[in-house]
């Protein structure tokens, strides 16, 4: 079985409910080709969950995405989204740990593991973002700081478990500043991580669990950095806020 490759939007905190609808109407105007192997996630803000399903429920290989959820079950947590809403409106996948996340909210490697089990548990697959700040690029440590998130945020799970992850990785210097990684740069963080999930899993899990590349990706740049080896499409932030943009990111799968 081939890995699925994955064109996934994270909208992050945009959009009105009517722009929201505008994109969706936009992105699904036309049919969408894609082949057995190819998928697309659309990461929405909560309170355009259902919208968005609705808009994609009959459409193959189309899903949404919610941006986070919480690491409980259920209760007094105002203000908290649980897994199982988020499921309950049929929504099939989840951000987790996303920069963002990490830097403004505090979420660390051992919350995050809480999120993976719940998120699984409910049957979202989590979209488990990683990456290193500049700093740590600078000091040449991303392979270690990096393969350390997925240890302490995964490596808790059964080969079975692992099997329904899909891992982001989104270096943080290439996050909203137009300056994306390298196809080069992205192809070796790549092919360390999978080397990462190869010493804990075995060949076989490793190569089924589908890596993307996140960090200003575009349609004019996501075809090269699709292209790598190891690189199984993208997760994108300002890029999927444009109809036109996003098909040709979509189109960039291969
Ligand atoms: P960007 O964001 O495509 O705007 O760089 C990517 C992300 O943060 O997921």
């Amino acid at each position: 079985m081939a890995r699925k490759q994955i064109a996934a939007a994270n909208w992050k905190m945009n959009l009105t409910y009517q722009q929201a609808k505008d994109l969706l109407n936009e992105l699904f105007a036309n049919k969408i080709e894609l082949s057995e192997d190819q998928y697309i996630a659309l990461g929405v803000p909560f309170p355009y969950l259902s919208l968005a399903v609705d808009k994609v429920n009959s459409i193959d290989h189309v899903g949404i995405a919610a941006q986070n959820c919480y690491t409980q079950k259920s209760g007094a947590y105002t203000g908290e989204t649980s897994a199982e809403m988020i499921a309950s409106v049929g929504v099939q996948y989840v951000i987790l740990g996303h920069s963002e996340r990490r830097e403004y909210f505090l979420e660390s490697n051992q919350m995050l593991a809480e999120k993976v089990n719940i998120a699984l548990a409910n049957g979202l697959t989590p979209i488990f973002c990683c990456g290193e700040a500049l700093s740590i690029r600078e000091a040449n440590t991303q392979n270690d700081y990096v393969g350390k998130q997925l240890q302490e945020s995964l490596f808790h799970l059964s080969a079975d478990e692992l099997k329904k992850i899909v891992i982001a990785y989104e270096p943080i210097w290439a996050i909203g500043t137009g300056k994306t990684a390298t196809a080069e740069q992205a192809q070796e963080m790549h092919a360390h991580l999978r080397k990462v999930l190869a010493d804990q899993y075995g060949q076989e899990v490793a190569s089924l669990i589908p890596i993307l590349y996140g960090g200003s990706v575009k349609g004019s740049n996501a075809k090269e950095i699709f292209g790598q080896p190891d690189v199984d499409g993208g997760l994108v932030g300002g890029a999927s806020l444009k109809a036109d943009e996003f098909l040709q990111v979509i189109a960039g799968l291969k």
